[in-house]
């Protein structure tokens, strides 16, 4: 009997596998290449460019459990979670594709001889949807698999002009491959609340939709024009959580096998009770989703990806806080999950230092905030006219607490009420005005220009090539020809031209045809095609034979440059450990960057070990190697894969030795030697547990160490000596200057002294007190407060007036002595005569300091303080 997820995800697979089927493993949540979409938001993402015809694979059929995340984007979930039996942020979906070989009846024949032969589902349980026009689709089910017709289902578009926007019209994004569907519903039982599809109350527990079958026939373009696919073609989708919950005679996802142990950790952890508390269910759907973002390389932050991380982390933690709890529990989860899923998933067990390690910064940060951020929405709650809370408190609380707009409508949906979006969003474009104008990114015109062309790259071995121009555009679009001092983009049938990707920059050089030359700028991808950029020296025309040179010398920099930043990734690995994993990378000619997961700032012994390690296989003289293979081949040989890229069946291996050896298709050294030397030059932390290193290699990495060593020079210059005791020079140069420093002050503190004693004879007799009232010109004015201490207890008993111009500064300072102070005060004293400089002045009774302004007139202001003085004592 099939039961657990584990059994029904294997089962699903080996099914399709037996039906000539290519099993491929889940990709990652990050699409690799593909901008148009947040996330991985269906088993059929991996294969988009198949069905769209640009990319081919050795297979015609496939299956998978991949994993998916829901949340932002066109398909989001998010706001779902908790609420109902069957949302997640994060689920498994299992699916079988047909890249143009079978199509819908083939697709209908799996689907229902899997529910029901191998999983042994009640036939007249389930139902099933099509799209309202597919006739072909209800006749098959109606009359070769033999539902009845009363459970066959029409849905049509959501109103007469929205066409396709439909339950039953499946798209990926806004652009992409879509097509119509047929959907299968699993019938819970009457007691559980909720009607068929299409009924009002379709929205109910029910009635729950498990498998969707898509018979794929169209490209969504930008427009909403639906281009025919090349070939029609098969996408399905099961939710793995869905289908357990069935097998296992419940009627929550909730309750299945995967999530009763994130549950009942999550409850131990916070000290609750009711296991079907809500709040439960939605910390245990988000501890899957945030671990797998982590675990794909996403970083908590405020934009894109980053922000969707964000916003689910701090909902759980805001749960977390309902149920009261006492420290930061969220990243203790993790443990629980990785025991749960880390067999299918090994990576979670392997990087699961690093998953709790960053949510853990991520509570504490928000933890900072939470209490004062739910008191500010509690006050405002309690002021509330009417229903909604508005745009200026929601973005007040994003502002200033770092409330997301969506966690502040979760909480105000608890209160049944909602928040005003509209005022948030607006809110929210003023300030993101306000930055933009403190920025100022240029634009390109690459949105303006597409092309579905295609250039095939020939710049692995050469540095010129000969070719065709297929495409040109200028800024407003495609265009016949150039003229001399126009800016363009020219597409190529072939190129030696290296198009920015995988971290490597894009080539410079020229583009040469009978009648003109064309300088590139940069160059870029366009879809398949490989975007020139640059300025036309002289007219180019389309259809032109070209010969394309790269500039040589700024390549030969970069794949220095490229090669290092492998012997520099594997090198962090073995020094710091196997949790480093590249974040982000840049080859330029000048230098290579390397973004990395670590958590705290790598030592200068480390460096010095790593910057060894890199510069040991750079003289170990490799020769690059480099192999196409199949995927499962090139992960055996221990091909390090990066995150968030997508893999094509064949990839390409680039060796280094035995030393490195990584999935990549950029341009490299043929010898590790030709590196010539690296040199870390700066090393920095750029976000909560990602560093970044900067190094420099080849003839830079010379120019590094010799600016380095003129540096030296000019410091042994400077203290006199030469390169080999420079340092102990400069160690003696310190000392003696804190000697020096030390004596300065000693001196000084006599000189005041001695002042003080000079002074004293000064001192007049005001009806028997003593009164010292003087000029001290020339004196440091710092030293005033210490000098004023040295007379009161020279005087024993006295009040002490000192007067200091220092430029046109005048310094004021006044001390009585305590026996006194019930008389005369300092303060008033110093008030006194600060007034007739320009200067207002005050402080405590037995001394007070203030300034002036007028120099000139200090001998006038001292004449007065003894009449003055006279009248007090
Ligand atoms: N791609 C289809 C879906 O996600 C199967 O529902």
């Amino acid at each position: 009997m099939i039961k657990s997820s584990a059994e029904i995800r294997q089962a699903f697979l080996n099914f399709f596998a037996q039906k000539q089927h290519q099993i491929v493993a889940s990709s990652s949540l990050v699409p690799g290449n593909d901008a148009t979409l947040l996330f991985t938001n269906a088993g059929m993402v991996p294969f988009k460019d198949v069905f769209l015809g640009a990319e081919t694979r050795s297979y015609t059929r496939a299956t998978s459990s991949q994993r998916c995340v829901r949340a932002g984007g066109k398909h989001n979930d998010l706001e779902n979670v908790g609420y109902t039996a069957r949302h997640h942020t994060f689920f498994e979906m299992l699916g079988n594709f047909s890249f143009g070989d079978y199509f819908k009846i083939d697709a209908i024949n799996f689907g229902w001889e899997f529910l029901t032969s191998v999983l042994g589902l009640p036939k007249e349980k389930l139902l099933v949807t099509v799209y309202e026009t597919d006739n072909e689709a209800f006749d098959h089910w109606a009359n070769v698999i033999g539902v009845p017709v009363d459970r066959i289902i029409r849905i049509g578009d959501k109103s007469a002009d929205k066409k396709f926007e439909s339950d039953n019209f499946w798209s990926m994004g806004d652009t992409g491959p879509c097509g119509p569907c047929s959907e299968i519903f699993y019938d819970h039982g009457e007691e559980i609340w909720g009607g068929p599809p299409g009924s009002p109350e379709e929205d109910g527990d029910r009635f729950i939709e498990i498998w969707n079958l898509v018979f794929m026939q169209f490209n969504r373009q930008a427009d909403g024009t639906m281009e025919p696919l090349p070939k029609p073609s098969v996408d399905t989708g099961m939710g793995l959580e869905r289908i357990a919950a069935i097998m296992q005679g419940v009627h929550s996802n909730y309750e299945i096998d995967i999530f009763q142990g994130l549950i009942k950790a999550a409850a131990d952890l916070l000290g609750c009770e009711d296991l079907e508390h809500k709040s439960l269910r939605v910390i245990a759907d988000h501890i899957r989703s945030c671990s797998f973002m982590i675990t794909d390389g996403v970083n908590p932050s405020n934009v894109g990806r980053g922000f969707v991380l964000r916003r689910i982390i701090r909902r759980a933690v805001r749960h977390g806080h309902k149920l009261e709890a006492k420290s930061h529990f969220f990243h203790q989860l993790v443990s629980a999950l990785a025991e749960q899923m880390g067999e299918a998933y090994p990576e979670l067990i392997k990087q699961q230092a690093i998953i709790e390690k960053t949510l853990r910064i991520e509570e504490e940060q928000f933890g900072r905030t939470l209490d004062r951020g739910m008191n500010l929405l509690s006050d405002v709650i309690a002021n509330l006219t009417g229903d909604v809370i508005p745009g200026k408190d929601v973005f007040k609380l994003y502002d200033t607490y770092g409330f997301p707009a969506d966690l502040t409508a979760d909480i105000a949906r608890e209160k049944e009420l909602t928040i005003d979006q509209d005022g948030f969003d607006s809110e929210m474009q003023a300030q993101r005005e306000r930055a933009q104008k403190a920025s100022n990114f240029g634009t390109d015109y690459n949105d303006q220009i597409k092309s579905d062309k295609t250039t095939h790259f020939e710049g692995y071995d050469n540095h010129s090539f000969s070719s065709t121009i297929v495409e040109l555009f200028n800024s407003e679009g495609s265009v016949s020809s150039l003229n001399a001092g126009d800016k363009g983009v020219i597409v190529l049938d072939n190129s030696p031209f290296y198009a920015e990707s995988g971290g490597q920059v894009g080539d410079t050089g020229t583009i040469t045809t009978d009648s003109g030359i064309f300088k590139v700028t940069d160059t870029v991808k366009l879809g398949n095609a490989f975007a020139h950029h640059g300025v036309a020296e002289s007219a180019i025309q389309l259809n032109a034979r070209a010969n394309a040179a790269i500039d040589s010398a700024r390549r030969s920099n970069i794949v220095k440059n490229h090669s290092a930043t492998h012997l520099l990734h594997e090198a962090l690995r073995q020094v710091l450990g196997e949790h480093v994993i590249q974040k982000g990378s840049l080859c330029d000619p000048d230098k290579l960057r390397f973004d990395f997961s670590h958590f705290e700032g790598v030592t200068a012994v480390e460096l010095r070990q790593v910057e060894q390690l890199v510069n040991d296989n750079i003289r170990a003289n490799f020769i690059r190697e480099t192999a196409l293979m199949d995927i499962e081949s090139a992960k055996e040989k221990g091909a390090m894969a990066l995150f968030g890229e997508k893999y094509d069946d064949e990839v390409r291996v680039v060796s280094l030795g035995s030393f490195s050896t990584e999935l990549c298709g950029g341009v490299h050294v043929e010898r590790t030697g030709d590196i010539g030397l690296l040199k870390i030059t700066s090393e920095a932390g750029i976000a909560a547990g990602t560093r970044r290193i900067e190094a420099v290699t080849g003839i830079a990495a010379m120019t590094y160490v010799d600016e380095q060593a003129d540096k030296l020079t000019t410091i042994a210059n400077l203290v006199k000596s030469d390169a080999v005791n420079t340092v102990s020079k400069v160690e003696q140069l310190i000392a003696k200057s804190k000697q020096l420093e030390k004596e300065i002050a000693q001196l000084k503190q006599k000189l005041a002294s001695q002042a003080g004693s000079d002074l004293i004879n000064s001192a007049i007799n005001i009806n028997g007190v003593k009164a010292l009232i003087a000029d001290v010109e020339g004196s440091d004015p710092k030293a005033l407060r210490e000098m004023v201490d040295d007379l009161k207890n020279k005087l024993g008993s006295g009040v002490v007036l000192l007067a200091l111009a220092n430029g046109a500064k005048v310094s004021l300072i006044a001390g009585v002595t305590k026996d006194l102070i019930s008389k005369v005060k300092a303060g008033d004293l110093v008030k006194m005569v600060a007034e007739q400089v320009g200067g207002k002045g005050g402080g405590r009774p037995d001394m007070a300091q203030a300034g002036g302004t007028q120099p000139e007139n200090i001998a006038t202001a001292l004449a007065s303080v003894e009449a003055w003085l006279a009248d007090k004592l």
